[in-house]
C-alpha cells in the first residue's frame, strides 16, 4: 500500500506575513496524526521561517530546486546540503518551469537528482509532456526519455528514495486538468517503465499528479489506482483548499 503524499509547491509566492498565515492555517487544520504525508515547498527565502513554524507538526518541508555540490562559486545558487541544514526532507527536481523557463536539460536534471540523494534529500522528479507533444502522440516518448536519463545517470536503485510527479505542462496553471483517465494512463505507463527495471520498486514508488489539481477534482484523480497523491500549485496557496485536497487523499484510502 502506497501512502499518499500531498505536496504544495508555492513557486515564487508569499511574503513573510502571508507565509505565516498560510502555515498556521495548514498546521491548525491538519490532523495531528494524518494517514497521509503532507509536504510544503516554499521559496528558499522562506524555508527557515516555515521550518520553525512546522516544529510541532507532522507537515514536512521541501525545496523547489537545488544546485550541484555542497558549496562553491555558483552565484545565486543553493546546495542540497544547505537545504538539509534548514530542515528540508524533499526537493523538486526537473519541474517543467525549470526545464522550460530556465532551460534545464536532461543531463542537468539527472545530475541534480543525484545531488539531491547525495545530500540526503528525497527527490521529487517532475516529468510531463507539452500540449504540442501530446497532440503529436509523443507523451510516452517524452516521459520515457525524462525517466531514462535519470535512471541511466543515477541507477535504478536511486529511485528507491524518490517520488515521481507527472505534471502535463498543458495542465499547469491553466485551469485545464488531465481527466482522471488521461492521468491514470500516463501514471500506469510510468509504473510500467519502472517495472521494466525493477518490479518491486515499480510497486512501491509514489507517482503524484500535478496540473490544476484542486479541491473540486482531487477525489476523482486520487481514486485512480496509480495516482498516489498530488503536487499542487495554485490551490496550495490557500490553507482551506490545500487541506480539502489532503482530506480527499485520506478519504481515498
Ligand atoms: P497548478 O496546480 O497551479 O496547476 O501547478 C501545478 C504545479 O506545477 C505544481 O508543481
Amino acid at each position: 500500500m502506497r501512502k499518499p503524499l500531498i505536496a504544495g509547491n508555492w513557486k515564487m509566492h508569499g511574503s513573510l506575513p502571508q507565509v505565516d498565515t498560510l502555515v498556521q492555517g495548514i498546521t491548525q487544520g491538519a490532523k495531528a496524526d494524518p494517514k497521509i504525508d503532507i509536504l510544503v515547498l516554499p521559496t528558499f527565502i522562506h524555508l527557515a521561517q516555515v521550518h520553525a513554524l512546522l516544529s510541532h507538526s507532522p507537515v514536512m518541508l521541501g525545496a523547489q530546486n537545488l544546485y550541484l555540490g555542497q558549496q562553491g562559486a555558483f552565484t545565486g545558487e543553493v546546495s542540497g546540503t544547505m537545504l538539509k541544514e534548514v530542515g528540508c526532507q524533499f526537493v523538486l527536481i526537473g519541474h517543467s518551469e525549470r526545464r522550460h523557463l530556465f532551460h534545464e536539460d536532461l543531463a542537468l536534471v539527472a545530475a541534480k537528482f543525484k545531488a539531491a540523494l547525495e545530500a540526503g534529500l528525497k527527490p521529487i522528479l517532475c516529468i510531463g509532456e507539452t500540449q504540442q507533444e501530446r497532440e503529436q502522440n509523443q507523451t510516452e516518448t517524452v516521459i520515457r526519455s525524462q525517466l531514462e536519463s535519470v535512471i541511466q545517470f543515477a541507477g535504478i536503485s536511486a529511485l528507491q528514495q524518490a517520488v515521481i510527479a507527472y505534471e502535463p505542462v498543458w495542465a499547469i496553471g491553466t485551469g485545464l486538468t488531465a481527466t482522471p483517465e488521461q492521468a491514470q494512463t500516463v501514471h500506469a505507463t510510468i509504473r510500467g517503465l519502472i517495472a521494466q527495471n525493477n518490479v518491486d520498486l515499480a510497486d512501491t514508488i509514489r507517482i503524484l499528479y500535478g496540473g490544476s489539481m484542486k479541491a473540486e477534482n482531487a477525489a476523482s484523480l486520487l481514486a485512480m489506482p496509480d495516482i498516489d497523491g498530488g503536487l499542487i500549485g495554485g490551490a496550495s496557496l490557500n490553507a482551506a483548499s490545500f487541506l480539502a485536497i489532503c482530506s480527499a487523499a485520506e478519504a481515498s484510502l
